[in-house]
């Protein structure tokens, strides 16, 4: 049996676990060790996070034998959930519900819930600023994780809840990059008008997660949120126009045209992008750039960010 408490990490090989799982990794004096659960213990991230050190297990969100089964033995454990992969809020709040009753059966000491605010509270159901979708949601990715809130608490887990924000890696791999135009010119595409939206490199939030186990259970209890910046669509398209050397303009467009563009999750993501554009104030104050620099030291900006993953962006 391993001395050092055991992290189980879910979505080990992902943005988010997969920052955190690397983050406990790298450091082995600490006291932490990183048990990396995922549906494929013979997949190459699987087994490149096994050469960093880890104990890689099998396990799946939606089932929650094989989540008892992982959490066993753990002192805390990283939840999060895959809205993306199935688009469906009532399993994502099943799968968090598995993930609750699979960490109070492993009798965890600290649990991690990777959530985002309920966005009824801000525009119910009854507000017509933003269209309803699924029947009863504005942003179905975050109203889901918000419902499932209750049931860490209910159960009376020892729970953080992490508050997330935008990736910046969208604009590698979420079609979120640079687009030409009919003029011919590049673009990012946001619903934002001038104001800020919280980013975050994915890396960094696992960091920040591995800053909140570090404090033992100081911020058990407590909402946290996390970014990397808040930055207009303007400056955004102003860092990528210096580290690209070639110019990227921001085309804000309505939310409305946002919804129409067609993609899987367009209308999802088009009340997102409205949402925190109209409730900005409330929206940012949420994350804190000190408190997750006071968690992650090596929090990176968007220059930075940029600086080191530009070659990685496609450019279409
Ligand atoms: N994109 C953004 O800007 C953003 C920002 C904040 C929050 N989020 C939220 O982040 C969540 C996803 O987290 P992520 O981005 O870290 O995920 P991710 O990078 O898509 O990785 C998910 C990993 O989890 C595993 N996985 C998928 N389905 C699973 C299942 N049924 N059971 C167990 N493991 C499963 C997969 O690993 P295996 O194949 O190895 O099992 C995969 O590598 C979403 O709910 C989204 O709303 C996204």
């Amino acid at each position: 049996m391993s001395e050092k408490r055991i992290i189980a990490v879910v979505g080990a090989t992902g943005a988010q676990g997969g920052g955190l799982a690397r983050a406990i990794l790298s450091d082995p004096g600490s006291g932490f060790t990183a048990r990396a659960l995922t549906r494929d213990v013979n997949s190459d991230k699987a087994k490149g996070l096994a050469k960093l050190g880890a104990e890689v297990v099998a396990a799946n969100v939606d089932d929650v034998a094989s989540l008892k089964r992982a959490f066993q033995g753990a002192w805390g454990a990283y939840c999060v959930t895959f809205f993306w992969a199935h688009v469906s809020p009532e399993r994502e709040v099943a799968s968090a519900t598995n993930l609750a009753h699979a960490a109070k059966h492993a009798g965890l000491q600290h649990v991690i819930w990777s959530t985002f605010e309920d966005t009824r509270k801000w525009v119910p159901l009854s507000d017509h600023r933003l269209p309803t979708l699924m029947g009863k949601y504005k942003v179905p990715h975050f109203d889901s994780k918000a419902e499932a809130d209750h049931v860490f608490t209910d159960l009376g887990l020892p729970t953080t809840f992490l508050l997330t924000s935008f990736y910046w890696d969208n604009f590698i791999y979420f079609g979120m990059g640079p687009k030409k135009g009919p003029d011919g010119k590049f673009a990012i595409t946001l619903p934002m008008g001038d104001k800020k939206l919280p980013g975050i490199a994915a890396e960094d939030i696992g960091k920040c997660a591995y800053g909140i186990f570090k404090k033992d259970r100081g911020f058990i209890g407590k909402t946290v949120g996390v970014a990397g910046e808040h930055l207009t669509g303007a400056e955004m398209a102003a860092a990528f126009t210096r580290e690209l050397g070639q110019e990227v303009r921001y085309n804000d467009v309505p939310p409305d045209v946002y919804r129409s563009f067609g993609f899987p999750g367009a209308a999802d993501l088009g009340n997102m992008f409205q949402l925190k554009r109209d409730f900005q104030e409330v929206y940012v104050g949420n994350r804190k750039l000190d408190v997750a620099r006071a968690l992650n030291p090596s929090l990176q900006t968007f220059a930075r960010w940029l600086a080191q993953n530009k070659g990685r962006i496609p450019l279409e």
